[in-house]
């Protein structure tokens, strides 16, 4: 069974991710990890924080020779911003005098939820790990299963959707995600140009006036055979684990799949993707006219393209904007103001990539096994096989 972790303050000395039930015998391409990470660090309206980090995978455990060897694996990214963090957050007591307090909780962040549940005089411990900093970790090793689903024909990538109240106006094609991907330079990941810069436009707009935007990604997961996930029990659903894995990300508010929330208005002829065949196409050749299930089915991968959509509430960190409590006095005071990002759709797409792919990868391995990528491949091309004959 695929399983993972991470470890790590925001301004600690390093992240920390756990992975194991891997297969051996998987080709790790660092550089493909490292520009995951770079991918994760982009877009317009990230925060001074961006500068200072060039995240790269520092892989301690579980690969030799450059193929994984199907012990757990263990990524250390290192945090070059610790080094103005020793003395505010040091392991060992130190100096209080020098430890950063945050002075009042922030609406809409981790903070009062979070001081009064491990009883912290303040916030610090508590935005330290709320942070997304930690989706950092997460990448590197969502990097590592997408090179698992690689094998298997599988790819997971996104595009923006919306920032604040610009939108794209049609579904987005698999090639020009793909596209996306190729950019040496992001800006808002989008893969429509008009929108694009009415996207920038609304990140402008929060620049000038200290307030901050979210919006809408979407993840596109191409090459996944029909299979995946099923309707047997409620937690093994796809749908389900899916929802989860966005939902787990910092500032993700809402999830939908396929056309989900326009499916609820809508009547059922104008929703459900009418089936056809044409013998060799796809998976099985069953066909479809259209993909508002974005790709599942009772729980189930129906071999369509898997599209979910994360919808992000906008950054919490105001300058200096909304009203708080200050912690040492109870007195009224502004909510604590940290450099802090403005707009991050891009990024938590890139985010949200890791957590398909880890998901998929994770149900891939249910249903094919393998402790070898042989065996892993020998497994899926005999599915493959028997859904060819069906
Ligand atoms: C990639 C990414 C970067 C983020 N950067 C910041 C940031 O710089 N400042 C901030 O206040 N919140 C940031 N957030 C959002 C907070 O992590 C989020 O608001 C906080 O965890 C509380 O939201 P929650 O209730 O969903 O956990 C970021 C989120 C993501 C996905």
């Amino acid at each position: 069974m695929l399983r993972y972790f991470t470890a790590g303050e925001s301004h600690g000395e390093a992240l920390v991710a756990f992975l194991s039930g891997m297969p051996a015998g998987l080709k790790v391409d660092q550089a493909f990890i490292d520009r995951e990470l770079w991918r994760r660090q982009q877009g317009y309206g990230r925060g001074g924080r961006m500068k200072i980090e060039r995240d790269r995978a520092h892989i301690l455990s579980g690969v030799r020779h450059g193929c994984t060897i199907g012990s757990p694996i263990a990524v250390l990214l290192e945090n070059k911003d610790w080094k103005n963090w020793t003395e505010a957050l040091p392991v060992e007591p130190g100096d209080p005098a020098k430890h950063k307090r945050v002075a009042s909780p922030r609406p809409g962040h981790a903070d009062l939820a979070g001081v009064l549940k491990y009883n912290f005089p303040e916030a610090r411990y508590v935005l330290e790990r709320a942070s997304a900093r930690e989706t950092a970790a997460r990448v590197a090793i969502g990097a590592l299963a997408k090179l698992l689903l690689r094998e298997l024909g599988i790819d997971v990538l996104s595009h923006v959707v919306a920032v604040g109240g610009a939108a794209v106006d049609n579904e987005v094609a698999w090639p020009a995600v793909a596209e996306l991907y190729q950019r040496k330079e992001v800006l808002l990941n989008c893969a429509d140009a008009s929108a694009e810069a009415r996207m920038k436009e609304e990140v402008d707009r929060a620049l000038q006036t200290g307030d901050s935007v979210g919006g809408v990604f979407e993840v596109v997961a191409h090459g996944v055979p029909p299979g995946l996930g099923t309707y047997a029990q409620w937690d093994e659903r796809l749908d389900a684990l899916l929802a989860a894995a966005i939902m787990s990300l910092q500032a993700v508010k809402a999830v939908e799949i396929g056309a989900g929330i326009i499916a609820a208005s809508s009547p059922g002829s104008a929703v459900h993707d009418e089936i056809g065949y044409e013998k060799a196409s796809g998976f099985s050749g069953f066909t479809r006219t259209r993909n508002n299930a974005g790709g599942i089915e009772g729980g189930v991968s129906n071999g369509e393209e898997i599209r979910v959509r994360g919808y992000l509430k906008p950054i919490s960190t105001l300058r200096w904007l909304l009203q708080s409590v200050d912690f040492a006095t109870r007195e009224p005071i502004k909510a604590a103001y940290e450099r802090s990002d403005v707009c991050v759709v891009p990024a938590a797409g890139v985010a949200a990539e890791a957590m398909v792919a880890l998901t998929l990868a994770r149900c891939a391995l249910e249903k094919f096994g393998g402790d070898s990528m042989g065996e892993t491949q020998r497994n899926f091309c005999g599915y493959l096989e028997q859904l060819k004959k069906y």
